[in-house]
């Protein structure tokens, strides 16, 4: 059964479009972990699903039912959300903290409430702390009640911005652990985080956004494991990138070493291979491509996660090696400079790159 739906989501602030075209289903029992870099709109995503700002375009449909202003209340006792700031009441002990909702939202009596107050600080490991202020507890302890929280409410979905970004590193897995449990017990959720690991082992789908939209989805295996799109790929192997455009014969090819000699100190790439990296740079872009095609883009990268360096360079045309047409000289010095050499023509766009490991 879907739970919940997002059909051509957009937003914009004044001129700004932070989102578009964001369409999903969530199904029940899903856990969907929400990652990328800063900015790209992954809160802005959450409050539009439950209208705490209102997306500018599209729908959002929950439980089969299409959200507005006027159903928004009612479908928020049950589409729950977890903030990275606790937002627990101060001068409400943690016990009366999880019992007001179910009085005046679900109509319990105390009694009840509280029963189920009880039974949920059991779940979250705080049983101890009902009579405490929040005041009285630790980050990790208050992100616990929140949880406890939200969960009196029986939702249908729980929605989590950054549930652990504002607690100390020691407390990051109390937090994680509650949520594991939920997902073990069946809960659905859509879980904004910057926990690689966590994400990984929790959720059986990732969103991955990026460019005013998610960039690309997929299950935890294949966007950690195998992602296919460039940036999902850059962001998941903290590749570290140099970036440079050639945009006519005489560019300025200081300001391209300098740019070099900037990366390889910052990375500490050892001299030998940085070397290496300013020599394929340097020919290819300077004496090969450039002579030839009088433009080309490109690009150093580095990922941390591997002990490897790639120079890549992108001309426009026809199916055709910069390489074997270039400078003889030139040709034979990046050859002996480079472990491997690869290129590929991709005819709809009309450029032909070369990959090269260092
Ligand atoms: N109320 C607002 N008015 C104008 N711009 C906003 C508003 N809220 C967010 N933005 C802009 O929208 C973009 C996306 O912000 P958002 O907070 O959704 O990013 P995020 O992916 O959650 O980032 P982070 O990982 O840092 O939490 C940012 O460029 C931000 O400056
Ligand atoms: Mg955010």
């Amino acid at each position: 059964m879907k739970i919940l739906s997002a059909e051509g989501l957009a937003k914009r602030y004044g001129d700004k479009m932070i989102l578009s075209n964001v369409s999903f289903d969530i199904e029940q029992g899903e856990v969907i972990s929400v990652i990328g870099p800063s900015g790209t709109g992954k809160s802005t995503l959450l409050r539009g699903l439950n209208f705490l700002d209102p997306p500018t375009e599209g729908s959002v449909y929950f439980k089969g039912g299409k959200l507005s202003k006027r159903n928004i209340d009612e479908a928020r006792r049950k589409m729950v959300m977890v903030f990275q700031s606790f937002g627990l009441f101060a001068n409400m002990d943690v016990l009366r903290n999880i019992v007001i909702g179910q009085t005046d939202l679900l109509k319990k009596s105390v009694p009840e409430a509280e029963n189920r107050a009880r039974e949920l600080l059991k779940t979250v490991g705080l049983s101890e702390q009902a009579r405490h202020f929040p005041h009285q507890l630790s980050g990790g302890q208050k992100q616990r009640v929140a949880i406890a929280r939200c969960l009196a409410m029986d939702p249908d979905i729980i929605l989590f911005d950054e549930p652990t970004s504002a607690l100390d590193p020691t407390m990051v897995g109390e937090v994680t652990a509650v949520i594991r449990n939920l997902a073990k017990s069946g809960m659905t959720m859509l879980i904004v985080t910057h926990e690689m690991d966590f994400a990984k082992n929790i959720s059986n789908r990732v969103f991955y956004m990026d460019e005013g939209g998610i960039y690309e989805s997929g299950t935890a295996e294949e966007i950690f494991g195998d992602p296919q799109k460039p940036k999902t790929r850059a962001f998941i192997f903290k590749i570290k990138t140099f970036e440079f455009s050639v945009k006519s014969r005489d560019f300025d090819f200081i300001a391209m070493l300098n740019g070099i000699d900037d990366f390889c100190f910052r990375y500490a790439v050892d001299d030998e291979k940085a070397n290496r990296l300013r020599l394929i740079a340097e020919e290819l872009a300077l004496n090969i491509v450039t002579p030839q095609f009088g433009e080309c883009e490109l690009r150093i990268s580095f990922p941390e996660s591997r002990d490897a360096y790639y120079v890549s360079v992108t001309y426009p045309g026809e199916d055709r090696d910069a390489i074997e047409t270039g400078d003889n000289l030139s040709a034979a010095l990046v050859k002996n400079a480079a472990k491997r050499i690869a290129r590929v023509h991709d005819a709809e766009k009309g450029v032909n790159t070369f990959d090269i490991e260092v």
